[in-house]
């Protein structure tokens, strides 16, 4: 790998050299599935019927999770870890996971994207276990709205989730809300309100193509550009002074219009269809069977799972992550979507079915 015409040359990679593509990024966080589960439904994920789950031996074991992350971290530069799924919280051997790896990597941050149900019970252990923080996945705080667009009657399991997770320290506490036309974008300013009197960083992720039942079309989308319209329908929004670092979200200071001195939090806004931010990407991901996706919108899979159950070493595991992430594409293309565009396929697989 490495060596096919046209491309780049590999001059310069080397085993030490981390997982560099031929863009010129280099990967240091990585993003790792626990499951393919998930007990909620939400529309722009997931059909209402569940998917095909993964048979329990094509997962990856809690210690072939705790070798990758190792090798992730002492042969190849990965200095953040974010735990995704399906939904990681149905994962039984979540505290074990958590606890092996932050005994092999006492100071690397360990974050877990999560809906949050059955966090309540579980929230004060995560953080004992090691977890540094969470991202809660939520659009909507009416019930009613919650349900039509999880298929779950559960927004007061989920608030609750929060704030035991608050509690226990678990922040900073990222909100993630997918905001959809018709159905919750009106909630917008009250989402920001919500978020900023608890110290919440709410995200508005716009809406892309990988759900389950290929409903997503341009059109029917709601833009960064409308977010922060209908967030300062309320709400002043000013730039974040701080460096953006690679990060999917552009953060946003939040001010009132009676008190525009005041800073009353930051929100952030995820523009990966109209603002893309392909360029300055960090993110390497694993699948929860084991499969390297340097792209969440990759048609490309690399396994590891067969070399982590053969007797191959850590340097031949790291040798091919790195031929696959090597090969990183530019750019997702979404945003050439649109009539006569030919260059962005919808990948098969479903968010839950990557890993946020
Ligand atoms: P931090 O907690 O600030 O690190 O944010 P994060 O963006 O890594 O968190 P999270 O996993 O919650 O991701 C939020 C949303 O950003 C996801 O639901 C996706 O919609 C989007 N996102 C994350 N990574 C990527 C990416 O590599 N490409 C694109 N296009 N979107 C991404
Ligand atoms: N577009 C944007 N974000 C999505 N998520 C799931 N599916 C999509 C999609 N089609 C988000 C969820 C969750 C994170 C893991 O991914 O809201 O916060
Ligand atoms: Fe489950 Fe997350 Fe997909 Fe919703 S977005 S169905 S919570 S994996």
């Amino acid at each position: 790998m490495g060596t096919h015409l046209g491309m780049p040359s590999v001059a310069g990679r080397t085993a030490a050299s981390g997982l560099l593509d031929t863009h010129g990024r280099q990967a240091t966080d990585m993003r790792l599935s626990l499951t393919d589960k998930c007990n909620l439904r939400c529309t722009y994920c997931m059909p209402a019927e569940g998917l095909n789950w993964l048979q329990k031996d094509a997962v990856l074991s809690r210690a072939e999770i705790v070798r990758l992350v190792r090798i992730g971290v002492d042969l190849l530069g990965i200095r953040e870890l974010r735990l995704t799924g399906g939904e990681p919280l149905v994962r039984a051997d979540l505290l074990d996971i958590i606890r092996d790896i932050r005994a092999n990597h006492p100071v690397l941050p360990i974050s877990m994207t999560t809906n949050a149900l059955g966090l309540e019970r579980r929230a004060a252990q995560l953080k004992e276990a090691g977890l540094s923080r969470i991202n809660v996945s939520m659009d909507s705080l009416h019930p009613e709205t919650f349900a039509q667009l999880t298929r779950r009657p559960f927004l007061d399991r989920v608030l609750r989730g929060i704030e035991a997770a608050a509690a226990a320290g678990l922040g900073l506490i990222k909100i993630n809300a997918v905001l959809m036309r018709g159905i919750n974008d009106h909630e917008a300013p009250d989402l920001v309100e919500w978020a900023v009197a608890r110290g919440f960083e709410l995200r508005f992720i716009e809406q892309m193509p990988l759900d389950a039942d290929h409903g997503w079309t341009k059109e029917g989308m709601v833009t960064a550009a409308e977010m922060r319209a209908l967030v300062e329908t309320r709400f002043v929004l000013t730039p974040d002074p701080r460096t953006r670092d690679g990060a999917p979200a552009e953060r946003w200071e939040v001010r009132s219009k009676e008190a525009p001195d005041v800073v009353l939090g930051t929100i952030g806004i995820i523009a990966s269809v109209t603002e893309p931010f392909c360029a300055d990407c960090r993110r390497t991901r694993v699948t929860a069977e084991g499969r390297i996706m340097s792209c969440l919108f990759s048609r490309e899979e690399t396994d590891l799972r067969d070399l982590l159950r053969s007797d191959a070493d850590d340097d031949a595991v790291a040798e091919r992550w790195r031929d696959a992430m090597w090969l990183k594409p530019k750019a997702h293309g979404m945003d050439h979507t649109g009539l006569g565009a030919a260059d962005f396929v919808q990948p098969d697989r479903s968010m839950s079915a990557i890993g946020g």
